[in-house]
């Protein structure tokens, strides 16, 4: 029998040595051929390329997939997966693509929340560049900085990090799979977010595939590309191949605590106090998030009551937590024994999940922590909700089978950072709400949850911000709009554009035009460039 490989190397022959007779060539053949013309050394094709017809295709396209709504059997599947193991063959997937006339797809750690990094609803065929196997991060903690390759996930980051130094982190994503390279894309934050900002606002230096298949530098790529790709969204300028990032102090103790109220206990009030204070009364050490979801009080009857979290990290030892939380928070209660204190990597894994006495080392595994067929929005707000408005979410929230709500505060530093130092303009807001619902098997009723969510949405209007109403780009919602050409104009655009982008979006577009007018980079919610035509009339 022939191996998968020598197949190929087989019918690459055919191909080299009949140059005048052309024959019948498929997408993913001719892929090949072109891949293999532009690379010095020989590419293993059986163990980085999947076909459908190949039994190792599903393994490989489920595994980073976050949301199994997006892998249900009637999403559209790429024409083959291709999995490069150094950077040159991320360069010549990009130059084959384009010059093959295929759509791609990249993705890193598959956490997108509608699968737009494998699954294209506007185009087919298209085809997934997947750079799971490219996770280096190199830790350079007297230079104070690290090298993170594109698909390493923020986990390994974490743990590599701390591997070196107890007191140094990174401030990014609180869930440890997430993949860097469509993470850090579109702005990223964690729990240390009002002390540091953003993991974006703490990027030194990329190298990034641009659409001509070059590798570019911070220098070499300019300042107004730079900018772009730290908050601009996934996918839209280039392929991430690499960022260095810059590592910031943590305390060698640092303290965390989760305390629940319920409906019964005073969870209206208590939110309602925690909207005034979390975000601008409580020191910048501090960052408490809020997880809202029913539970089950009476399991014989099955009635339900809301629960709020109030989950904690605190950059410091128990003692001044206490100190803080006397002074600006004393409504929640905090004791002593609600607070364990220990490593900043033990409290990120911690609030990542995972039970007490995990080892660190589950960090390194690389896969989705949790998976779950879901619908989620974004929401940001400047003014506290009043409580009547808390009790209509009650209400809607006890409708629903498993929905779940986090509100994360803002301030600190992120209230100092100009709206458009970066493309992530949401700096001036007290808090971020994200819902929620998840279902557990592909055959429930996916259009009940979705409809669900979305009628929520449109509870909550009156209470968030306006004009626009403002969204996480990092929380993709195709119901805000898509783009449903290649040629996508921008009005249709501004739908999505201007709640995640503000005022930055028309800069988004303007440096688009510059670095990708052909749009090659492009999905549902990819930035448009200005058309040939509009270019002209504004020239
Ligand atoms: C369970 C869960 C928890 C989350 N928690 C947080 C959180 O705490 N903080 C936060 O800020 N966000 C959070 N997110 C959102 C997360 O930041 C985004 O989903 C992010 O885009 C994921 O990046 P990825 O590489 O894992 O995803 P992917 O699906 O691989 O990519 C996402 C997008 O970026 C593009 N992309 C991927 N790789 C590259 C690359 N190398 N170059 C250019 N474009 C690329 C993809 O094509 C796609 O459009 C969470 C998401 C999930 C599912
Ligand atoms: C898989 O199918 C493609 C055509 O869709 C074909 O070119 C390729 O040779 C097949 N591979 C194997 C391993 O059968
Ligand atoms: C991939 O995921 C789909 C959807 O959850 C599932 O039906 C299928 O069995 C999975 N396949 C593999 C090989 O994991
Ligand atoms: C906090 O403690 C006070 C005094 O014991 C009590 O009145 C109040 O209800 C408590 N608050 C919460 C939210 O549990
Ligand atoms: C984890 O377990 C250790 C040892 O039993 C205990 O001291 C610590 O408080 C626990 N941490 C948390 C967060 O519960
Ligand atoms: C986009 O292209 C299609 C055909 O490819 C054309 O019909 C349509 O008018 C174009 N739209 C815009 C906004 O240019």
């Amino acid at each position: 029998m022939l191996s998968t490989s020598s197949v190929f190397s087989l019918f690459l022959l055919i191909l080299l040595s009949s140059s005048s007779a052309k024959p019948p060539s498929s997408k993913q053949n001719s892929f090949i051929q072109c891949l293999s013309y532009h690379s010095e050394a020989s590419i293993p094709f059986s163990s980085t390329f999947f076909t459908p017809n190949s039994s190792a295709f599903t393994t490989v396209l489920n595994s980073t997939a976050q949301n199994l709504r997006c892998l249900i059997p009637s999403e559209p599947k790429p024409e083959f997966i291709f999995t490069p193991t150094d950077d040159s063959q991320v360069q010549n997937a990009v130059i084959c693509s384009k010059q093959l006339g295929i759509h791609l797809r990249v993705r890193s750690g598959g956490h997108d929340y509608e699968g737009l990094s494998y699954v294209s609803q506007i185009e087919t065929p298209f085809i997934v560049v997947d750079l799971a196997k490219l996770r280096s991060v190199n830790v350079d903690i007297q230079g104070n900085n690290a090298w993170i390759q594109a698909g390493a996930t923020i986990g390994e980051v974490y743990y590599r990090i701390a591997e070196k130094s107890r007191t140094h982190g990174f401030p990014a994503g609180l869930c440890t799979s997430l993949g860097v390279g469509g993470h850090i894309t579109g702005g990223a934050y964690g729990t240390m977010m009002r002390k540091y900002g953003l993991a974006a606002d703490n990027v030194l230096d990329a190298r990034i595939v641009d659409v001509k298949g070059r590798i570019l530098d911070r220098k070499t790529m300019g300042e107004d590309l730079f900018w772009a790709i730290r908050g601009g969204g996934g996918a839209s300028f280039g392929i991430i191949l690499w960022w260095k990032i810059k590592l910031v102090p943590v305390p060698s103790t640092v303290t965390v605590f989760t305390v629940s109220k319920t409906l019964e206990q005073g969870a209206t009030k208590l939110l309602h106090r925690w909207q005034q204070v979390a975000a601008t009364k409580l020191d910048k050490d501090l960052n408490i998030r809020v997880m809202i979801q029913p539970t089950v009080v009476d399991s014989k009857s099955g009635k339900r009551t809301v629960t709020t979290l109030y989950q904690g990290q605190f950059l410091g030892g128990v003692k001044r937590l206490l100190n803080v939380m006397q002074t600006g928070f004393p409504e929640l209660n905090l004791t002593r024994k609600d607070c364990t204190q220990t490593s900043w990597l033990k409290s990120v894994m911690y609030i990542a999940g995972y039970a007490n006495g995990t080892q660190p080392e589950v960090l390194l595994q690389g896969k989705p922590t949790f998976k779950s067929y879901f619908k989620a929005k974004s929401d940001f707000v400047k003014d506290p909700i009043p409580e009547t408005g808390l009790e209509g979410l009650w209400k809607r929230l006890l409708e629903e089978t498993a929905p779940l709500i986090i509100w994360n505060p803002y301030g600190g530093v992120m209230s100092k950072i100009s709206e458009s130092a970066l493309p992530f303009p949401h700096r001036n807001v007290l808090f971020k709400i994200q819902y929620l619902t998840t279902w557990q098997a592909a055959n429930e009723n996916e259009a009940k949850h979705i409809n669900w969510i979305r009628k929520l949405y449109n509870y909550m209007a009156p209470y968030v911000t306006k004009s626009p109403r403002q969204a996480y780009v990092n929380y993709r919602d195709l119901d805000l709009g898509i783009n449903k050409q290649k040629n996508t104009s921008i009005t249709e655009a501004s739908a999505w554009g201007n709640r995640y982008f503000k005022g930055n979006f028309y800069r988004l577009i303007k440096i688009k035009t510059k670095v990708d007018p052909h749009n090659f980079f492009r999905h549902e919610q990819s930035i448009p460039p200005l058309a040939l035509q509009a270019r002209r009339t504004r020239n």
